[in-house]
Parts: structure tokens; sequence; C-alpha cells
């Protein structure tokens, strides 16, 4: 357990992306959890900790809260919501670089890589085996899944979706809103919001 590191943290959501967090949470040495969602029924938990439907009326002190919902706009709706001060979870397995700067309310999992000088921005989630090479920026509530790799110096916009396995190579600007579909390969700039698939990546209408 590092100085920073919270008694206990309070993770709102009750789904996938909230037991994969528990997971981080633990390894890294916080010991105590409580899951808070509205959908959670009598006596329902996990990992052997409880969830509730709502938080409680008085927060334990010195606890934090991470919002562990993974589709970005919800999580960045819930967010904006908290008053809690909100956890920053590295994985003991994850890599983190000389100068990289990692906001509030990321979540970065194991075997993820956030290489020197990189920024990323609050509540985003850097996935299971992710890359964030040099120097390149992730915007806020943005979502690199597991395996993808996003290379050095590229800029990548706000509530993005790189999908599972994805490429992004070097110096590519991304903008906000934009779905890359899992294992494509982004070779130049997107600007506009979209889905995105394939080799080279292309936009497709809605889907
Ligand atoms: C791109 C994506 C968002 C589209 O999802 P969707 O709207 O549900 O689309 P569908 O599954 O209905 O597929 C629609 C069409 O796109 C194709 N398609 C879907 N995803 C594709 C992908 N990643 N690459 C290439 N083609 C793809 C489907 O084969 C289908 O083609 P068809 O119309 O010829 O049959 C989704 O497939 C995807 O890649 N999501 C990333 C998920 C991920 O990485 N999760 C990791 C979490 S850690």
């Amino acid at each position: 357990m590092t100085p920073s590191t919270p008694p206990g943290l309070y993770i709102l959501g009750f789904g996938g992306h909230a037991r994969s967090v528990a997971d981080i949470a633990l390894t890294a040495g916080i010991r105590q959890l409580l899951f808070v969602d509205a959908t959670a029924g009598p006596g329902e938990g996990f990992a052997g900790f409880p969830a509730v439907a709502a938080m409680p009326a008085i927060p334990t002190p010195e606890w934090q809260c991470i919002v562990a919902l993974g589709n970005n706009a919800q999580r960045r709706a819930l967010s904006d919501r908290q008053t809690l001060a909100q956890a920053r979870l590295i994985a003991p397995s994850a890599t983190v670089g000389i100068e990289a700067q990692i906001g509030a309310g990321v979540v970065v999992a194991p075997h993820a890589r956030i290489g020197a000088a990189a920024r990323i921005g609050r509540g985003a989630i850097i996935n299971t085996g992710a890359i964030v090479d040099h120097e390149t920026e992730i915007g806020e509530f943005t979502h690199v899944s597991i395996n993808a790799a996003i290379a050095g110096r590229c800029r990548i916009g706000s509530n993005v979706m790189i999908g599972a396995g994805a490429t992004v190579i070097d110096g590519i600007t991304i903008g906000d809103d934009v779905t890359i579909g899992a294992g494509a390969t982004v070779v130049a700039d997107i600007v506009d919001a979209g889905t995105y698939l394939g080799t080279p990546a292309r936009r497709v209408g809605p889907l």
C-alpha cells in the first residue's frame, strides 16, 4: 500500500468492469470495497464485498470512490456528480513511464503500459495489456480496450472507444466521440465522430 492508497473504495457500478476494478483495487492494496449500484439486490456482492443500491448517507472518512461503468458517456455523467475524492487505480503489473501524467478516476489495468510523458485524461480506462506509448495524450473518459496499442505522439480525444486489439500508428490525431472497432488499424487522422473499422480503418454508417 502506498501513502496515497485509501483504506477503502466505493466502486460505483456492479457490472463486469466494476468487478475488474475490484480486482485491481485489491491487488493495489485497498482493503475494503463497497459496490454501489441502483440495480444491486439484497445480499448481492462480489469477492466477499457487499453491493448496495445507494451510497451511505455518511461516507466512511478517507475512503475514495471510482466510477466503474464501461460506457464512456455514463462514466462521465456519474463522475461529474461525485463529491468524494476519485481514486486513480494502477494495477501493480502495469508500468508507467517517467513524466507520465494520470488523471483522477483513471483505471490502468494489469499489464498495461503507459509510456514516458504520456498524459491520460480523467476517467479514462487503459485496459488489460493496452499500450499508450510516449507523449501520447488520451482524452477524458476515453477507453483504450484490452490489448489495443497506441503508438507515440498521438492525440486521442474525449469519449473515444478504441476497440480490443486495435492499433493506432504514431503521430495520429483522433477527435472526440469516435469508436474504433476491434482489430482496426488507424493510419490517418480521424476528425469526425463515428465508427471506423478495418485495416486501414474506414468510416462506416450508423451501426
Ligand atoms: C464496431 C462495433 C462497435 C460495432 O458493433 P455493433 O454496432 O454491435 O455492430 P454489429 O456487431 O451489429 O456488426 C455490424 C457489421 O459490422 C461488422 N463488424 C462489427 N465489428 C467489426 C470490427 N471490429 N471489424 C470489422 N467489422 C466489424 C459485422 O461483421 C457486421 O457486418 P455485416 O453487416 O456485414 O454482417 C463492435 O463490433 C466493436 O468492434 N466493438 C469493440 C468492442 C471491444 O473491443 N470491446 C472490448 C472491451 S475491453
